[in-house]
């Protein structure tokens, strides 16, 4: 089954609020991994049609998540191996909740393969060769999840450098070249000063 009469934009606003809805954590991050996602395209000097499409890819980049347990999805602690197959599943699920919808096709593999590592150690398949919007949105999201507190995640929270340091340390997973355009992004020198730009903001 395939659905025509929507716009894309009223889809994207349709799936964002039902996420806002289900897992208002989830929304925020989603929100932050797209801005994020944008200004890391618009760094590498991609052209702005796909600065765009790489930032709505951002949004819905999670939103296969409403299919996983809210149970699951805001447990303390760590995981039990079924627990994790299921979170592990969101990407496929993301994928499969867009496929209907023509006008957000293209957004589908920017969902499907943003857990997916250059080293093949990602999932849900495990492959190596990863499309670029896709490798931008993991390294955001990667950026995010270690920087952002949230209430089941019991991990000390990283510092900026500390989570550039861990990503950058590891190009057999990461980019090194869009971790670099991140790094450049989150602090865009203005005049003498460092300047952190206002991710945190959108939080609340
Ligand atoms: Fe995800």
């Amino acid at each position: 089954m395939e659905v025509y009469n929507y716009s894309e934009y009223y889809l994207i606003k349709h799936l964002m609020t039902s996420l806002k809805h289900y897992h208002y954590i989830t929304y925020l991050h989603s929100i932050r991994v797209a801005k994020l996602t944008y200004l890391v395209s618009k760094k590498l000097g991609l052209p702005k049609e796909e600065q765009i499409y790489n930032c709505k890819g951002g949004l819905l980049h999670d939103i296969g998540k409403v299919l996983v347990p809210v149970a699951i999805l805001d447990k303390p602690g760590s995981l039990t191996e079924l627990e994790y197959e299921f979170v592990k599943i969101h990407p496929s699920y993301g994928a499969e909740m867009l496929k209907i919808f023509p006008s957000l096709k293209d957004l589908i593999p920017g969902v499907l393969y943003h857990h997916e590592r250059l080293d093949g150690s990602g999932y849900p398949f495990g492959v190596s060769i990863i499309p670029l919007n896709a490798q931008i949105i993991g390294i955001c999201d990667s950026f995010d999840a270690m920087t952002t507190k949230r209430p089941y995640n019991e991990k000390r929270l990283k510092s900026i450098h500390e989570a550039i340091f861990e990503l950058k340390t590891q190009p057999q997973k990461y980019n090194y070249k869009i971790v670099e355009a991140l790094e450049e992004v989150l602090w865009d020198k203005k005049g003498d000063q460092q300047h952190f730009i206002s991710i945190r903001d959108v939080q609340n």
